[in-house]
């Protein structure tokens, strides 16, 4: 195996999960298969990996399917890891009013249907993927809450929230004894910092709000395969239905974007890791960070990256220093 997984807690919750997880977003049902994801799965298990997360949106509900089959078929004890799934875009191409948002029906519902397709019997992790203005708040908690007490969700959690809406999400279940928020999914890479560092910051000491962490590669930038701009064809940004994903990947300054993926790989060769094992590295070293969720349409990225555990304790002071000087003025 090479090396030991960590594991750390939920923030406050007692959940630990491993600190490299596997999400399935654009991967399964596009490029990935039952059997490549079977594949997939079994060694992320095997390397310790113990949180596989999904979405109803993601591949319109496919990846979800993929991965309730390929988890029956691998038949590992159901104690022995955790799945999760987001609700909010809603499953089909073009969701009716009731199949999305946040109100309870859809909240609920959805719920459902995710247990169908992931084939258990209850979601370790469930969130709310985006904030929905209109529901209130109210609403979700009085909501998530029952689906908990239920035994239907384990923890629930938000995506991509703004800091004052989880702090009033769980003011409101403190003060009406339900069960509040537990973590937030965000983006979290070298060139997305602000939310995870300075936004949810007073979040940390006050809920003990744990992350579980997106696109730690940037949708694969970090691994310097755009370098030059040119898109190799098996890769996301050459997806068909992915186009949108190209201006935030690879829009803004092009020049500056090279010298700083020279910087960063020059860093990682200096401390005898990959570029990819660099960026993943420096998400753990985050302690704020509960779980950093990988993605990987091939067997050997997924291996690479997970080696990215061993590479942490590289990362020391003069490490980290040097990649904050990469990142200045850029
Ligand atoms: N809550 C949310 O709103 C949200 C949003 C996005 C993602 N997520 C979750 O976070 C997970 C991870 O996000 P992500 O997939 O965007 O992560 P990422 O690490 O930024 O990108 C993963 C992609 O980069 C490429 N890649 C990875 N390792 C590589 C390597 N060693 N060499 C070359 N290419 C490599 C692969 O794409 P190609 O081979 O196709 O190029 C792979 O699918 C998702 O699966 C999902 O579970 C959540």
């Amino acid at each position: 195996m090479g090396f030991a997984m960590e594991y750390r807690r939920l923030g406050r919750a007692g959940l630990k999960l491993s600190a490299l997880s596997f999400g399935s977003w654009v991967t399964f049902g596009n490029q990935v298969d039952l059997e490549q994801a079977k594949s997939m799965l079994a060694l992320a298990y095997d390397h310790g990996v113990n949180f596989f997360d999904n979405a109803e949106v993601y591949a319109h509900g496919e990846s979800e399917r993929i991965m309730g089959r390929a988890l029956k078929e691998l038949n590992w004890p159901r104690d022995s890891y955790c799945v999760s799934s987001k609700a909010f875009f809603g499953a089909v191409p073009q969701p009716k009013p009731t199949q999305r948002g946040l109100s309870r029906k859809h909240l609920i519902e959805a719920c459902h249907q995710a247990l169908r397709r992931l084939q258990v019997e209850h979601l370790d992790l469930y969130f709310c993927h985006r904030p929905d203005d209109e529901v209130s708040l109210d609403e979700v908690v009085q909501t998530m809450d029952i689906l908990v007490r239920q035994g239907k969700v384990l923890y629930w959690g938000t995506s991509e929230w703004g800091a004052l809406e989880i702090q009033d999400a769980a003011e409101y279940a403190q003060k009406h004894s339900l069960i509040g928020p537990s973590m937030e999914q965000p983006q979290y890479h070298l060139l997305h910092r602000e939310r995870v560092e300075s936004e949810y910051a007073p979040l940390y000491r006050s809920l003990g709000l744990g992350t579980t962490t997106w696109s730690p590669l940037a949708s694969g930038l970090l691994t310097g395969k755009y370098h030059d701009g040119h898109i190799p064809a098996d890769s996301r940004l050459a997806l068909p239905g992915y186009d949108w994903l190209k201006a935030p990947v690879l829009g803004g300054d092009v020049a500056a974007r090279r010298i700083l993926l020279d910087r960063l790989a020059a860093i990682a060769q200096g401390l005898g890791m990959s570029l990819p094992q660099l960026a993943i590295a420096w998400c753990l070293k985050n302690p704020q960070v509960s779980s950093v969720i990988l993605g990987a349409s091939k067997p050997e990225q997924l291996s690479h990256n997970l080696a990215a555990v061993d590479c942490v304790a590289r990362l020391d002071g003069a490490a980290v220093n040097a990649i904050e000087g990469a990142l200045i003025g850029l």
